[in-house]
């Protein structure tokens, strides 16, 4: 007979957002300038936006509607600090705003200390691949746990190492626009690894009873040809993504062991890998509009990876690109009953913060790429809940899935 599927007491539920991709107006950073150099392969640019920055309380009160109780977000650095050294008042009074306001909403604030915006004095002395980034990146992390740190629930120091370097350096998708400089990966995750590490104690002087983790990418590789040994050892990169670092002093570790108390996964795809240079989509797979290849399983899959480590676990991005949002009821109605089975056979799940709340700037592909359980309409700034909202409101509301 079939049960009602409970989550456990307490369990976060919420969505997740980067300050770029949604509040606009954001011209002092990398991305502004990549998007204004015609970086965008959509042509599009963060303007016009969801306008967050002006009606982050209308979204919250929404958010608050669906149940939502937690909230994962970023601090634009370039808004707190805008030149080096200089920190501007009236943005941290802003995000002490943003911070109140979910606070009255009963979210539970997730903060992104880096999520792939940079301000422009930072990447023009050579972002995080120069020496000293990590020192320059702390300035701004002190700063925020200082003035705004009484109000956050939780720290994410920094989001995907993994995809930001990857695409910045290897693929040239995002800001500074490079292209097979391997150097420049290796020492953009160095730096990030040990401005990571030099964060999460800097958070846990700070601010002691506050969780620091960070979010990691974990995109499952397969081997297209399971008798080439070639295609097993690229496979095994996946392995990079989550809970070791590639790089740094003592080589591959990991990271979650010593400098966090919870481990964030973002997840949303797998890729078959072949050395023969067939890089093949698994066609055979659902597909998002991206043409990620998706398998709600695959979710179970990482968060059981991660139980051997002993640390809370948060799902800190999940989701798809689809305009069909009926893909999206299902695909929630699938992934979710994964993480309770992970729960059920004794993974420490705590939450679940899908990507995203609204349809917004989705980088590299600007606006067409549609993630989120609301609908905004950039022209009249009206925003229109789903069917995967009202979905996400009945299971956050019951704390439970439906009986199977
Ligand atoms: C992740 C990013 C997030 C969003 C999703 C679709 O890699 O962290 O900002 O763009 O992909």
């Amino acid at each position: 007979m079939s049960r009602e599927r409970r989550f456990p007491e307490g369990f976060l539920w919420g969505c997740a957002t980067a300050v770029h991709q949604v509040e606009g107006n954001n011209h002092n950073c990398d991305w502004s300038e990549f998007e204004q150099s015609g970086g965008i392969l959509t042509g599009d640019s963060a303007d016009p936006s969801c306008d967050h920055y002006r009606r982050f309380r209308e979204d919250f009160r929404m958010l608050q509607r669906l149940h939502n109780n937690a909230h994962r977000f970023s601090i634009e650095w370039s808004r707190v600090e805008p030149a080096e050294g200089e920190f501007d008042r009236a943005q941290i009074e802003h995000y002490r705003e943003v911070l109140t306001e979910l606070k009255a909403c009963g979210m539970l604030a997730m903060v992104t200390l880096h999520h792939f915006s940079s301000p422009l004095w930072f990447t023009h002395r050579g972002g995080w691949m120069a020496s000293g980034a990590p020192e320059a990146w702390l300035a701004f992390v002190r700063k925020v746990a200082g003035e705004l740190g009484d109000l956050v629930g939780m720290w994410c120091t920094l989001n995907e190492p993994n995809i930001y370097a990857y695409q910045g350096w290897i693929t040239g998708e995002f800001p500074p626009g490079r292209r097979g400089d391997v150097v420049g990966l290796y020492r953009v995750l160095a730096n990030m690894r040990d401005g990571h590490e030099r964060a999460y104690r800097e958070l846990k002087r700070i601010t002691p009873g506050v969780p620091v983790g960070l979010a990691q990418n974990k995109w499952l590789l397969f081997p297209a040809n399971r008798w080439n040994p070639l295609d097993q050892v690229l496979a095994g990169f996946s392995q990079f993504g989550l809970d070791r670092w590639p790089v740094g002093r003592s080589g591959p570790r990991r990271v979650v062991e010593a400098t966090s108390d919870f481990v964030g996964l973002n997840h949303y795809r797998g890729s078959l890998v072949s050395a023969l240079g067939r890089h093949c989509n698994s066609w055979w797979l659902a597909q998002t509009d991206f043409g990620w290849a998706v398998q709600p399983e695959w979710l179970r899959t990482c968060l059981e990876e991660l139980a051997p480590l002993g640390k809370p676990v948060y799902v800190t991005e999940s989701g798809m690109a689809t305009k069909d949002d009926s893909k999206r009821v299902q695909f929630l109605e699938d992934v979710l009953g994964q993480v309770w089975q992970a729960i059920e056979h004794g993974v420490d799940v705590r939450g679940y913060l899908h990507w995203t709340s609204m349809d917004n700037f989705e980088w590299a592909h600007g606006y067409s790429m549609r993630f989120g359980l609301i609908e905004v309409d950039l022209e009249t700034q009206k925003r229109t809940v789903k069917p995967s909202g009202e979905l996400f409101r009945r299971i956050a509301k019951a704390n439970a899935l439906p009986a199977s």
